[in-house]
């Protein structure tokens, strides 16, 4: 059978395939950093060899009005399903480097797993699409499927460039099935398929009084001091159940099903262990609700930066003339971005004490995303990952953000299956970032193995 000799391949090209991964690891291709644009724009021309090399017919380095956008298709398999495989070449900045153990763009193996900036998010994940494309091409006698790649260079970026290609192209796009690795398994031995994940709306809050800073002893007391104004807003945003007050924010959300409590319930999930891992004192979080259904299910809100004010060595007395801080809800089913901006904007004009200017700047959002989990995508996914792994997967939800997925599903209207190979713990975004090679390989033969079973949904085989 073709799927057999496929395998086979995949087992002889174990090691050539580890190589080629630490090659691409090896580009620093950090979007968020113009000094590495050259090398961001080499991860793509990476891709595009790579992909001509195993014989897409069809292979294209896309330009956008930042990093490019890498687009191949092979639609040699006529009547069968047309499979769409996103990804995404970029990676988070590897600062601060102090905490690695090794340099971040130099990969090293350690006890089994790939050390590297980009290990799991996306390179080592989406690289698992690659190679299975490979298999098929090079010994299963051609894909199974119609498969179209886009790999992105501005995931982390939040850039609007793969928004206006999805938008331009939704013909060239089109597909019966999307497909996105770029997730985490629920934890080593357990595969997972993910069915919902987390949107994002993000804000800057500039907070400026005084026109220069002041003699905290002879101006204290008497104009507003910026520093003292922010903490207060950002206070006012969750109450002592560590829900977030701003009026209206949880109108649209919806509950947790019954069936989700259950099985959430049901996962073999240890309080202990999730917060060892944090290194906190304790678990906190809304009221009400497990560990498991605040991280998937529920929105939450975070300060990720304050600034302002004095930050030397001794005490200084200044009473500040500004201050900052940028901060983020991460949202859930169906909460939109854009009204949880206009409520949180009502709200911090509501509680901003006088005396000060308050500036709110919005970045790029994401709408939350839930797929249905009865669907022959599903199926055909879960079948796939019990080949590569030897066990089905379990079904969860995420709390990290994805934008892409609701853009497939509003432009081509298409459910994208998540089928994660990362692992809670692998510090994706931080210092030390890996990727098991265990599940690098489990994940190629996944996906060599899914796009058989998706042809089969359709009917007949090769
Ligand atoms: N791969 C992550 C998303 C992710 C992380 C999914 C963990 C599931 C578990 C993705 O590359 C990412 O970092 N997304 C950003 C959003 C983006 C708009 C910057 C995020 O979630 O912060
Ligand atoms: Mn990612
Ligand atoms: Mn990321």
């Amino acid at each position: 059978m073709a799927i057999d000799r496929v395998d086979a391949y995949l087992d002889s090209r174990r090691e050539a395939f580890e190589g080629q991964l630490k090659d691409l690891l090896r580009i620093p291709s950090v979007s968020a950093q113009p000094d590495h644009d050259a090398d961001t724009r080499r991860a793509a021309g990476f891709l595009v060899d790579d992909l001509r090399a195993m014989g897409f017919p069809i292979v294209e380095l896309v330009e956008t009005a930042g990093h490019p956008i890498v687009y191949a298709e092979s639609l040699e398999a006529p009547g069968r399903p047309t499979v769409l495989l996103y990804g995404h070449y970029d990676v988070q900045p590897a600062e601060p480097l102090e905490p690695w153990n090794s340099p971040p763009f130099e990969p090293t193996v350690v006890g089994g797993n790939l050390i590297a900036r980009g290990a799991t998010d996306d390179k080592g994940q989406m690289f698992t699409h690659l190679k299975a494309a490979e298999g098929w091409l090079k010994a299963g006698g051609g894909l199974p499927v119609n498969v179209k790649f886009l790999i992105e260079g501005e995931e982390e970026v939040g850039g609007a460039n793969l928004e206006a290609f999805v938008k331009a192209n939704r013909a060239k796009l089109a597909c019966d099935y999307a497909v996105i690795s770029d997730t985490s398994q629920f934890a080593p031995g357990i595969p997972a398929i993910t069915y919902g994940l987390k949107g994002l709306a993000y804000f800057e809050l500039a907070v400026t009084a005084a026109r220069s800073d002041l003699h905290s002893g002879m101006f204290g007391g008497t104009v507003a001091n910026p520093l003292n104004a922010l903490a207060s807003i950002l206070a006012s945003l969750k109450d002592l159940d560590n829900r977030v007050a701003i009026e209206g924010f949880y109108d649209p959300v919806r509950p947790l099903e019954a069936w989700e409590r259950a099985e959430f319930a049901r996962l073999p999930f240890s309080e202990a262990e999730f917060r060892e891992q944090t290194g906190a004192p304790s678990l906190e979080g809304e009221a009400g609700y497990t560990t498991l259904e605040r991280r998937w299910a529920r929105p939450t809100c975070d300060v990720n930066g304050i600034f302002g004010g004095y930050q030397g060595p001794g005490p200084k007395t200044v009473l500040p003339c500004k201050a900052g801080a940028k901060l983020s809800f991460r949202l859930v089913p169906d909460q939109d971005p854009k009204q949880v901006a206009a409520q949180f904007r009502a709200h911090v004009a509501k509680v901003t004490p006088p005396g000060v200017v308050v500036e709110v700047v919005e970045h790029h959002g994401a709408p939350a995303v839930l797929v249905g989990v009865d669907s022959p995508g599903v199926r055909a996914a879960s079948r796939a990952i019990e080949a590569g792994f030897g066990k089905p997967p379990v079904f969860m939800r995420e709390g990290g953000s994805i934008p892409v997925v609701g853009l497939l599903k509003e432009n081509l209207g298409v459910d994208t299956l998540l089928l994660g190979w990362g692992q809670n713990d692998d510090n994706l975004h931080g210092p030390n970032e890996k990727f098991s090679l265990a599940d690098f390989h489990r994940g190629i033969k996944s996906m060599a193995h899914l796009l058989a079973e998706l042809a089969k949904e359709d009917g007949g085989t090769r």
